[in-house]
């Protein structure tokens, strides 16, 4: 792939000689994705440090008709943010910091590429917390959450990161930049700017700065990992948990197969001398001592065969290990087909149960493994052992969730994975308006032009080089 060289030079004018990497080993961290399935052989990556620079970057891009893919912490897990295409990188590592925060008001302002982890810290210090966490708290900016409308461990509770967002700031693909930060609450001047960024997948424009708001902090946390004998009771009672616990935080569901691997990669003890069966990790949170209404509703749970509990955070975060630790054990077996999906509300034990027959009558070796946010009917099906281009598993898992009236993305998105599967999801007609949207924010077609949207949805075609 070789860029224009004025384009380049341009580039370099705008955010300094050392902010334009071309050189492969320093672009090779920005040209391949976490899961590994998305590497791109080459790429130009800018780093702006800037709103101002971010618009001048858009505008040299749009003027050469260089497509350009915005990226923050690069742990999207549906190759949304690698060029592979031959897409500039707009990184967003300079965009770090955290403004305008009130305890008073429970706002606070953070530039696009801050860690999820710094929100939240500073959400603690203003007497706060932010609402979102999830498993790539570390890497995973605040800009991306928002692009990607993440999910995580507490949507049970606070819904997902829309739900968060309150005000935002934009460089369109023209290079205009939309700032609309205010944070009002009650906002009923029409169409939601904060919320059609959310979830936009970089196809809109680069987030430079968002305002969301905060939760607020509870003293007192309990945590339980239930134990079921029978797989499907795991899934049946995270359903049921809500009636039991209104203020639940986290109703999180996996099985014996994945609690083994997560043991076995991490060298860890397993938490009760069964493994076999389904289990479920909950948490609540409050002003006064949970516990006992946590012990409350696993009592009233049927099935339940064994239960650890956890009131401090040493203990808790050893419970939640087995949970968050999936993800990266599950990685360590080869190519990993990720399939993010969600099911209606009582259906959850029913699409459980059958994904493994439908993922074995195709490829008989194939193993799978499935674990996610069970108080949202929400699971992340992987599965490993066939070849990482082979889309007939992904095909008829998609199929299935179709077939069950569920979403294909749960959480993560469609990025490129799953957009040849977007007519599962919507209509001609819902992509017939969502490309005039699309073509409103970016008229020249260069922003993210291979992720979320088929390309023949949009007006006027765009010919990213
Ligand atoms: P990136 O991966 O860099 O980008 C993701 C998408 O957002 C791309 O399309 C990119 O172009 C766009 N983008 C990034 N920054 C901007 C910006 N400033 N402006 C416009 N577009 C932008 N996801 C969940 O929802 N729930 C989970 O529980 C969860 N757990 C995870 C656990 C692990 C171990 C890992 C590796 C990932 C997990 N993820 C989860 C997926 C991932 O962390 C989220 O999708 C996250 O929101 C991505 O943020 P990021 O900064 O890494 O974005
Ligand atoms: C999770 O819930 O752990 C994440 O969404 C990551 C994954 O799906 O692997
Ligand atoms: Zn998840």
């Amino acid at each position: 792939m070789t860029f224009d060289p004025r384009l380049i030079g341009e580039l370099r004018q705008i955010v300094g000689e050392a902010q334009v990497l071309t050189e492969r080993d320093l672009t090779e961290r920005y040209r391949g994705d976490w899961t590994g399935r998305f590497i791109a052989n080459s790429t130009v990556v800018v780093r702006p440090a800037d709103t101002e620079q971010v618009a001048g970057v858009i505008r040299a891009c749009a003027d050469h008709g260089q497509a350009v893919v915005p990226q923050g912490g690069n742990t999207g897990l549906v190759g949304g943010s690698v060029p592979l295409s031959g897409e500039v990188v707009i990184s967003t590592e300079r965009l770090v910091g955290v403004e305008d925060a009130s305890g008073r008001t429970g706002h606070l302002t953070a530039l696009a590429g801050t860690p999820l982890t710094a929100v939240q810290a500073a959400a603690r210090e203003l007497g706060w917390e932010y609402a979102v966490d999830l498993a790539a708290r570390d890497s995973a900016t605040i800009g991306g959450t928002i692009a990607t409308n993440a999910g995580g461990l507490r949507v049970a509770r606070y819904g997902d990161t829309r739900a968060q967002v309150v005000g935002v700031e934009v460089v369109t693909g023209s290079g205009e930049v939309i700032s609309d930060l205010g944070g009002t609450l009650r906002n009923n001047i029409g169409y939601h700017l904060p919320s059609l960024l959310t979830g936009s997948e970089g196809t809109l424009g680069v987030l430079t700065s968002a305002r969301v708001r905060l939760v607020p902090h509870f003293a007192q946390r309990a945590t339980a990992l239930m134990r079921f004998d029978v797989r499907s009771d795991a899934p049946e009672n995270a359903e049921a948990l809500h009636r039991l616990l209104p203020d639940v935080e986290s109703i999180e569901v996996f099985f014996g197969e994945g609690l083994e691997l997560v043991a076995s990669v991490f060298d860890l003890p397993t938490p009760f001398s069964t493994v076999d069966g389904g289990y479920l990790l909950v948490e609540v949170a409050d002003n006064r001592d949970p516990l006992p209404t946590l012990t409350d509703a696993s009592a009233a749970l049927s099935g339940v065969g064994d239960v650890a509990v956890a009131q401090n955070s040493t203990a808790s975060s050893k419970l939640w290990r087995y949970r968050e630790l999936h993800t990266e054990a599950i990685a360590t077996l080869g190519a990993v087909h990720k399939l993010d999906v969600a099911v209606p509300p009582g259906s959850l034990a029913e699409f459980m149960a059958r994904v493994p027959d439908v993922v074995n009558a195709l490829a008989p070796t194939a193993q799978t493994w499935l674990f996610g946010h069970g108080g949202e009917s929400a699971v992340h099906v992987n599965v490993t052992g066939i070849d990482a281009d082979d889309h007939n598993v992904d095909d008829a898992v998609l199929e299935l969730v179709a077939e069950m009236n569920g979403s294909i993305s749960a959480e993560h998105g469609i990025g490129r994975a799953k957009l040849p599967l977007i007519g599962l999801a919507r209509s001609e007609a819902e992509l017939r308006v969502l490309g005039g949207v699309k073509a409103a924010f970016d008229p020249s077609g260069i922003m993210n032009p291979y992720v979320l949207l088929p390309r023949s949805d949009r007006s006027p075609s765009d010919t990213p080089t």
